[in-house]
């Protein structure tokens, strides 16, 4: 099968060299949107990321050039217009668990990063200054540790958690045993934000959970809480995070994703002038830290989603079940 494969990074093409025998993948380094669509023509189906644009105009513009499948290489599809997907006739297939671990994981190292201060002591002991002096953190243990979305990351999240001896608590709309096994206690959203030390988010972006930290779920935080982000940017209206940085309610926060992302990740703006002001109010507090979409990137993860992808694509191209079929 001809494939167009958008947001091609080198170790995308490195790791899916490494597992293809079958099909002709074109690796584009352009992200997906209304202007690089037509880069798809003589191809059946498209590879995307995160943060390709698949809305309604986009499908329209695959489906008129012969696309007939959409192959996610990620969990979340909150970026597909799954409806103009059906009505154009075209499948879509996700990789809907890679490595739970790679980004429970990331949670935990933003945590320590932001607590411990090891970024700030690296670049101290490189100058020569041994001093201790501002980089105090706290026992993780014994700390109130708040889990929104107990799924396969949220479950591995609150397993090392557990692990470090804090008190794990939790919120989903659908409650997991495995979760409870570890004795978690689910409690209420409102009673999640107010009890936690630090809150870390793992659900899925959708209209329910859009904006879910805002002013008001922030105002309900304790003075100098964590936030952690590691599943969508939209889940913090960002304006509402600075706000409670700036009054120095919320005393850390931790993102490896970001509302507008789409425009910088995955991209070197070293040498341009970044016009986002946003990310730059965020970049200048001290005890923020960004990373960009980067905890899903190890190299178990990396060989799953290469594996699976291609498998999707197999299994549509001999016409077989998709057990990883969206919508
Ligand atoms: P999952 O589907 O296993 O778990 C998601 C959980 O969120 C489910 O238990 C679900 O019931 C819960 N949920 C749904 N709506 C909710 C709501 N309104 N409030 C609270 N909980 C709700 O998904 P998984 O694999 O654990 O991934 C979670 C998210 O992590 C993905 O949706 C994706 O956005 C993000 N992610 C980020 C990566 C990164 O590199 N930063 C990599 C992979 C995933």
């Amino acid at each position: 099968m001809n494939i167009a494969f958008f947001s091609a990074q080198s170790y995308d093409i490195e790791y899916f060299n490494a597992n293809n025998q079958t099909h002709h993948i074109s690796f584009l380094h352009h992200q997906l949107n209304e202007q690089t669509a037509i880069l798809a023509k003589n191809c059946t189906a498209i590879c995307v990321f995160v943060n390709d644009v698949v809305n309604k105009e986009v499908i329209s513009i695959l489906a008129n050039q012969g696309i007939k499948l959409i192959a996610l290489r990620c969990a979340g599809y909150n970026n597909v217009d799954v409806l103009a997907a059906k009505e154009n006739n075209i499948t879509i297939v996700r990789v809907p668990a890679y490595s739970p671990h790679a980004v429970a994981e990331h949670a935990l190292a933003l945590i320590l990063t932001l607590n411990r201060k090891t970024h700030k002591a690296y670049n101290r002991v490189r100058d020569g200054n041994f001093a201790l002096d501002k980089l105090i953190g706290f026992d993780l243990y014994k700390k109130v540790v708040g889990v929104v979305g107990t799924g396969k990351i949220g479950e591995t999240f609150c397993k090392i958690m557990v692990g470090l001896g804090c008190q794990v608590i939790a919120y989903d709309v659908v409650e997991n045993k495995n979760v409870i096994d570890m004795g978690v206690q689910y409690t209420s959203l409102q009673n999640l934000w107010q009890q936690s030390d630090i809150v870390s988010l793992h659900c899925p972006l959708n209209p329910q959970t859009k904006y879910l930290i805002n002013e008001d779920s922030l105002a309900l935080m304790k003075k100098g809480a964590m936030l952690i982000n590691t599943s969508r940017g939209a889940l913090i209206n960002t304006k509402d995070a600075i706000s409670a940085l700036k009054k120095q309610h919320l005393g850390y926060l931790g993102i490896d994703v970001y509302e507008q992302e789409d425009k910088l990740f995955f991209k070197d703006f070293s040498e341009t002038v970044i016009q986002d002001e946003t990310i730059l109010r965020l970049q200048s507090f001290p005890n923020v830290l960004i990373t960009a979409h980067q905890a899903f990137f190890t190299h178990e993860a990396m060989t799953e989603i290469a594996q699976t992808t291609l498998q999707n694509i197999n299994l549509f191209d001999q016409g077989a079940f998709l057990p990883n079929k969206v919508g």
